[in-house]
This record gives structure tokens, C-alpha cells and sequence, in this order.
């Protein structure tokens, strides 16, 4: 694989994860390190609720945190701009038995968002993990406004994402989070931050989840 040198500019995106899932099936070993497992922990942990009826989770990679979600989700629609990425998440949706709960798709984003507005599907949890710094800001505006406008109500949008820099970055991580902060009509109801990622979930419903089950 040719190693970026610099951020990554659209038109290479998707040859250059193409390449880099060609070369390996899972390029940043999320199902080797402990670092991944903990934070996917966290990340499942930190979701307000127990079930969710449709998920969307674009970028889904070779679909490690798919396997996990998929158990807590009625449906997941999972997307990818690579074919390799989604032929391994297939794999490993297949070995757990999975597959049946998951439709996979081929998106860019932000152009493949699924249809927003009258009658189109809308989704009560969104899940953006190590996505939104590959993307310019103006992508990023336009990915917080359909994930807004694609949430049930009720629904939450999560996001994760590494904080060091590193070659192919186009914006901070802090960058992409605030891009969800302060828009109309989300809440904050999670903000978790380390020395190594940060994790924010927002949501359309105001209520804290013991205020959501009732006892607060
Ligand atoms: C660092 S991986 C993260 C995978 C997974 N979400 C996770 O947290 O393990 C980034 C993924 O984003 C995908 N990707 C990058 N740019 C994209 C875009 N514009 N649209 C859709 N997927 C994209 C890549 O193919 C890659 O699988």
C-alpha cells in the first residue's frame, strides 16, 4: 500500500481505501488491539437505549462494530465506499450468523445518504465512528444536516473519532464534534473525552435515560 503524505483530497478517497483493504482486511486491526474493544465498549455502553428498531451506521468499515450493533438493533442498514471493507463485514456479519439483521450498501458519503424528508426512512440511532475527519468541512455540514434530518424521533446520532494527527486528517476531531453541537433541535447527552478519541452522542429527545425510564 502507498502511504498517504497528505490529507486526503475526494477524488483519492476511495482508491485509497480500496487499496488499503486489498492489502489487509482489517487495516487499523480493530479485532486485534485492546484499544478498539474497550472503546467499542464504551461507545455500545454509552448508548441510551437498550434496543434500537433501524440503525444506520455509514463507514462501517470491515464491520467489527457492526457485529456488535447488529445484536442491539432490530435492523442496521451498515454502508462503505469500499467494496473490500464491505465484503469483510459481510464475512464477519456471516461467521456470527448476523447476516440476516444487517442490509449492506456501497455509499459515498456525503452524496449516498439515504433519501431525507416526506415519507423517507428515518433512523433511531446513527453511528459515525472514524469517519467525519476524512471528510472537508462543507462534507461534514452536509452528513450533520441529513443525520438530523434522518432521526426518528427520539433518536440519537453517536460519534468517535481518534484525536492525534496523522497524514490523511483533513480537520480536527474537535472540528468534526462541534459540527454536531449547537444544532437546532439536538441535545447533548454524552460527552466523553480522552487523551486518545472523543465520544459525543446527541439526540432529538432532550431527556436524560433515567429521566427516559421514568425514575428521575
Ligand atoms: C477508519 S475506518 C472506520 C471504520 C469503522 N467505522 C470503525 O470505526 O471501525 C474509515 C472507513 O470510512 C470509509 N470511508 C472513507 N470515506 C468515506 C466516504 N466518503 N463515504 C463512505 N465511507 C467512507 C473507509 O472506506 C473506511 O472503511
Amino acid at each position: 500500500m502507498t502511504p498517504a503524505t497528505a490529507p486526503l483530497a475526494p477524488e483519492a478517497r476511495a482508491a485509497y481505501f480500496e487499496q488499503l483493504y486489498q492489502h489487509d482486511a482489517d487495516p487499523w486491526l480493530v479485532r486485534q488491539r485492546w484499544y478498539e474493544a474497550r472503546k467499542r465498549a464504551l461507545l455500545l455502553a454509552c448508548l441510551p437505549q437498550a434496543r434500537y428498531r433501524n440503525a444506520y451506521e455509514p463507514a462501517c468499515g470491515n464491520g467489527e462494530l457492526t457485529v456488535a450493533l447488529a445484536q442491539r438493533c432490530e435492523r442496521l442498514l451498515a454502508a462503505d465506499l469500499s467494496s473490500q471493507a464491505l465484503h469483510a463485514a459481510q464475512q464477519r456479519l456471516r461467521d456470527e450468523g448476523l447476516e440476516h439483521k444487517v442490509t449492506l450498501l456501497h455509499q459515498r458519503l456525503p452524496q449516498d445518504w439515504p433519501r431525507t424528508g416526506n415519507g423517507a426512512e428515518r433512523f433511531d440511532l446513527i453511528l459515525l465512528s472514524e469517519i467525519g475527519y476524512y471528510l472537508s468541512p462543507e462534507e461534514l455540514a452536509q452528513v450533520a444536516e441529513h443525520a438530523s434530518a434522518s432521526l426518528a424521533p427520539g433518536g440519537s446520532i453517536a460519534l468517535c473519532h481518534w484525536r492525534a494527527p496523522f497524514a490523511e486528517r483533513v480537520q480536527s476531531t474537535v472540528r468534526v464534534h462541534a459540527a454536531f453541537q449547537n444544532r437546532p433541535g439536538l441535545h447533548c447527552l454524552v460527552r466523553h473525552e480522552e487523551p486518545d478519541f472523543l465520544l459525543g452522542i446527541w439526540s432529538n429527545d432532550a431527556r436524560s435515560v433515567a429521566q427516559r425510564e421514568g425514575f428521575a
